[in-house]
């Protein structure tokens, strides 16, 4: 039978580097379920307010905000930006990132995406918030004896973000950054 796999935060960087499962040391990152993977401990989250991680090849971020724990896809939907580095505004009542490419905004809790509009019919000038629908994956976020884990969402549904965690993309981006 195969060894467990086991994650290490590196502090550095956010980013979950595999590591010797038998090492005593590593028991806080240890895996809770064979889906949820441990992605640092709730202190560390809340102080740092965001990690990245990488699960099953695909980069992650957490955010911890006003109390609650949220993961999506890192890259954004749009073009790729990091959402790591985006601020978080409260839009239409809820909480999104602020890509800090082109700053579109994405709820954290759904992955939906919200843009402002106009009605020319309407006598508001006042632009008001509307949905694009979910556009960037959401992932489920666990909480068990101060580790905050996260399990990847269902893949058999696909969402525009997709594409910055696919192989293609990340060729592509070898070769640009070859040039
Ligand atoms: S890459 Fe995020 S808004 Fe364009």
């Amino acid at each position: 039978m195969a060894a467990p796999s086991y994650s290490r935060l590196n502090k550095r960087s956010g980013v979950l580097n595999n590591m010797n499962p038998t090492n005593p040391n590593n028991i806080a990152q240890k895996k809770e379920e064979p889906s949820a993977i441990g992605v640092g401990t709730v202190e560390e989250i809340k102080k740092s307010k965001r990690v990245t991680a990488v699960i099953k090849e695909r980069d992650i971020v957490v955010f911890h905000h006003e109390g609650i724990f949220y993961a999506m896809d890192l890259r954004c939907y749009h073009a790729g930006g990091p959402l790591n580095l985006g601020d978080i505004e409260d839009i239409n009542g809820q909480p999104c990132i602020v890509c800090p490419w082109h700053k579109y905004k994405i709820a954290l809790a759904t992955g939906e995406g919200f843009y402002q509009s106009i009605d020319p019919k309407s006598p508001s000038t006042m632009p008001k918030w509307c949905s694009k629908g979910v556009k960037q994956r959401t992932h489920n976020v666990s909480v068990r004896n101060g580790i905050v884990y996260v399990t990847l969402s269902n893949m058999g549904i696909s969402y525009d973000s997709d594409y910055y965690s696919s192989e293609k993309y990340k060729k592509t981006m070898k070769l640009v950054q070859k040039k």
